[in-house]
């Protein structure tokens, strides 16, 4: 086998399996690839795909910027092959719509780039109305890929496009995406082209300009700020680089029988063995990992569509089986048909850890000393995290100290004077403990996250990326809170109906998702109450 091969179908993992370990696949397809093959090869419905290598990657970030000649001849055989696959023609009919996806070794959730929707322009975008006759489902697509590309691509602020946005929902007086229709949403692809041309920039048509163009980005999104400063807080090297995954476009935005979602295959804040997860009907992926929607819970889609929640738990089933461990899964459901997007092993909190590993040697899923392998001494110290003593906290609830209560996202007490933005967070972090207060917390808030010891958003679930990585670190995150506005300026919030500025000291609760105005005695556990901590060191 060629082991210089800059590109890899889903289909081909048994070429490399002939002739490498896993852990070594996972360094050249990075884990997203790596996974999605292994998917295809178990049976699983992956939509097809193939992934450029992190050795391509490395190549790229050493040169000049821009993909060799070489490369660019070998992504549009991949991409041939992949109309051949699927049936459909880049830029023609029906259209191949591809998603161009980050994945490194190691996971880091939501520190690089994804562009979805890529292959849509103005003509394509036309006859796909025409030939589906849902021409909402096609323009919310594209107005999601102008978004993409202007922020990820031409470096544009998200919040541009977001904006516009919230002026069309406000228009028409609505208070979420899907509510907008076909022609709101076509007026929206028209204003966010005039933004990226108000920038300098002009959207590219071309389909294969479009994927080149992502792809280039997606490398370099190795080394933005933020996926630097994760991989500085978990000791990742800076030397490895990220694979790319291109992979068919699947729709949850087609209607209401269509959707997107996440389940944990256990509780990753808990460790019980319950699927977890979140779902939100007529939308896309990234609504749901952004942190900027705020999702349902799984039961909606085991109320809506019994047989699909049936088909997911037993790809959850399947999935920890053959990986021995707790898995993150990402999925959408298209027209009532699943399709799973992603699998890693899931983020959890340390006690989470410890009670996965005690149940998985239990369970006969795993060796007793893989499973004590599988808990990270330095998360084990958030264990003796402190807690709010309860007898305080009903003392603290008659004296009508509660400002509000949001989802509990991240478990744990924190204790620490109100902020209002990452680059704050950081500067007062010296001084004092800080809670980050924000509308929701994005990758891009990593350093912020990390100089704090409690979060409070009012958008945002619990599969976020920024609460998959507040329970990664054991900061106790409150999200969702329903009665939060923060001003302007960003000094200052109501929450629950009090104002709140920065400075003033705040009580958070990342277990019940209270929020306490003032400072809350606490207390730390000590090592005898860790009953599965003692029981899996025995
Ligand atoms: N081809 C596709 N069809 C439908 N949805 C997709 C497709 N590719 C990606 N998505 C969804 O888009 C969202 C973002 O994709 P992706 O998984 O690449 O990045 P991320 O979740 O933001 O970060 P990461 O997985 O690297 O931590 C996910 O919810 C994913 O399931
Ligand atoms: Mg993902």
């Amino acid at each position: 086998m060629d082991l210089e091969k800059q590109i890899f179908h889903f289909s081909e993992l048994s070429k490399l399996e002939g002739n490498l370990q896993w852990d070594e696949i996972v360094g050249v397809l990075g884990g997203k690839g790596a996974n999605l093959a292994k998917m295809t090869s178990l049976g699983l419905p992956v939509p097809p795909g193939f992934t450029i290598t992190t050795n391509t990657c490395r190549e790229f970030l050493a040169g000049n910027g821009k993909l060799s000649d070489h490369l660019k001849k070998e992504i549009k055989e991949a991409l041939s092959h992949l109309e051949e696959e699927t049936g459909k023609r880049l830029g023609g009919s029906p259209p191949l719509l591809v998603s161009c996806r980050s994945g490194a070794k190691f996971s880091m959730p939501g520190m690089m780039d994804t562009i979805l929707n890529l292959g849509l322009n103005d003509d394509v975008a036309e006859n796909f109305s025409k030939e589906t006759g849902n021409r909402r489902f096609v323009y919310d697509s594209y107005r999601r890929l102008l978004q993409m590309f202007g922020s990820v691509v031409m470096g544009i602020d998200s919040e541009a496009f977001e904006n516009k946005l919230a002026e069309a929902k406000e228009k028409r007086n609505v208070k979420s995406d899907t509510e907008l229709g076909a022609d709101d949403l076509y007026s929206l692809t028209e204003e966010f082209k005039r933004i990226i041309s108000e920038h300098g920039h002009l959207f590219p048509q071309d389909p294969y300009e479009q994927i080149e163009r992502a792809i280039e980005s997606v490398f370099l999104s190795w080394n933005s700020k933020r996926a630097i400063d994760y991989r500085e807080a978990t000791g990742i090297p800076h030397h490895l680089g990220t694979a790319v995954n291109i992979v068919t476009m699947v729709f949850g935005n087609t209607g209401d029988n269509s959707g997107t979602g996440v389940a944990f295959t256990r509780d990753p804040a808990t460790g019980q063995r319950v699927i977890f997860g979140e779902y939100m009907p007529n939308a896309q992926g990234e609504d749901v990992v952004a942190g900027i929607r705020t999702s349902e819970s799984l039961d909606l889609l085991k109320k809506d569509m019994p047989e699909i929640y049936r088909e997911l738990c037993e790809s959850c089933q399947k999935l920890e089986r053959y990986y021995k461990d707790m898995q993150d899964i990402e999925f959408t459901v298209e027209d009532g048909k699943l399709w799973i997007l992603q699998t890693r092993s899931a983020k959890r909190t340390a006690k989470a850890a410890i009670k996965v590993a005690t149940d998985m040697v239990k369970e006969g899923l795993k060796e007793r000393e893989d499973a004590l392998a599988s808990v990270d001494p330095e998360a084990v110290k958030t264990l003796l995290h402190p807690y709010f003593k309860h007898e305080e906290k009903k003392a603290a609830l008659s004296n009508g100290m509660l400002a509000a209560t949001g989802l509990n996202t991240s478990p744990g007490a924190a204790v620490g004077i109100a902020c209002f933005s990452s680059a704050q967070a950081q500067r007062l972090a010296a001084k004092s403990p800080v809670v980050l207060i924000n509308k929701n917390l994005q990758p891009d808030d990593i350093h912020g996250m990390l100089a704090s010891v409690g979060l409070i958003t009012s958008e945002g679930g619990a599969t976020s990326h920024a609460a998959v990585v507040a329970r990664q670190f054991g900061i106790p995150c409150v999200s969702a809170v329903p009665d939060l506005e923060i001003s302007p300026d960003k000094d200052s919030c109501i929450l629950g109906g009090r104002h709140i500025k920065e400075g003033d000291w705040l009580s958070v609760d990342g277990s019940s998702g209270e929020i306490f105005i003032g400072k809350l005695p606490t207390e730390k556990p000590t090592i005898e109450e860790q009953e599965d901590l003692l029981t899996i060191l025995r």
